[in-house]
């Protein structure tokens, strides 16, 4: 069974990013790159990636936009949209519907390893919806933001099974339980 991990960073307040979609709140905290829960163990872990189509502008905005190649190129990604999207690398797949359509895709891509939902969040919340989801892996960063875009925009129950500080970060992990 592949297992599918949303991992994201929030604000106390909830939200991924604010209402200018900035992640200034979060790039400005210190953090151990060889710390719990690094980008790298979570890279070697992941066969496929899942992400909005606000997501990946922000990715090709901010990082590919600078010369840079697209950061996920080793991953197979799935970017949803309704939008006619021109992907900037071959490795990347637009898609639209619900994640349901899209799961033999999705896990064939992934192989042995696990589908990283990236976000936003109304999307990890469809895949929870559809029965895709696993857990839910936040770092809290020490900042509230006020509005923005939102964490995880339903009523649903989460178990805690682990914390750990990397250091600005509380790093939660929670099996996702279901809708309250
Ligand atoms: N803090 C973090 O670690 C972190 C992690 C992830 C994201 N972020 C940031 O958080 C913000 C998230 O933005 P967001 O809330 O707008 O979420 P998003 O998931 O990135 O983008 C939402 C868009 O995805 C498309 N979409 C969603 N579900 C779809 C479906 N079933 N079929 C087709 N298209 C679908 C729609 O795009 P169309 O309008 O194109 O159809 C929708 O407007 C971004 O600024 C991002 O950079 C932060």
């Amino acid at each position: 069974m592949t297992d599918y991990v949303f991992y994201t960073a929030s604000t106390l307040d909830g939200f991924l990013a604010d209402e200018n979609d900035s992640l200034d709140w979060l790039l400005t905290q210190p953090i151990d790159e060889d710390g719990p829960h690094n980008i790298a163990d979570l890279m070697a872990a992941t066969g496929a990636i899942v992400m909005g189509s606000t997501t990946y502008r922000w990715v090709v905005d901010h990082i590919t936009a600078s010369g840079e190649e697209w950061m996920y190129k080793d991953h197979p990604t799935f970017v949803f949209t309704h939008r006619d999207l021109e992907p900037v690398h071959p490795s990347i797949t637009v898609v639209a519907g619900s994640p349901a359509e899209h799961r033999a895709a999705l896990e064939k891509a992934a192989g042995d390893r696990a589908v990283w939902v990236v976000g936003g969040g109304d999307l990890a919340a469809q895949f929870a919806e559809d029965g895709m989801l696993d857990e839910l892996l936040v770092s809290f960063a020490p900042a509230t933001v006020g509005s923005g875009r939102p964490l995880f925009p339903r009523a649903w129950d989460f178990e805690l099974l682990e914390t750990v500080q990397n250091k600005a970060f509380v790093i939660a992990r929670y099996r996702v339980v279901g809708p309250r």
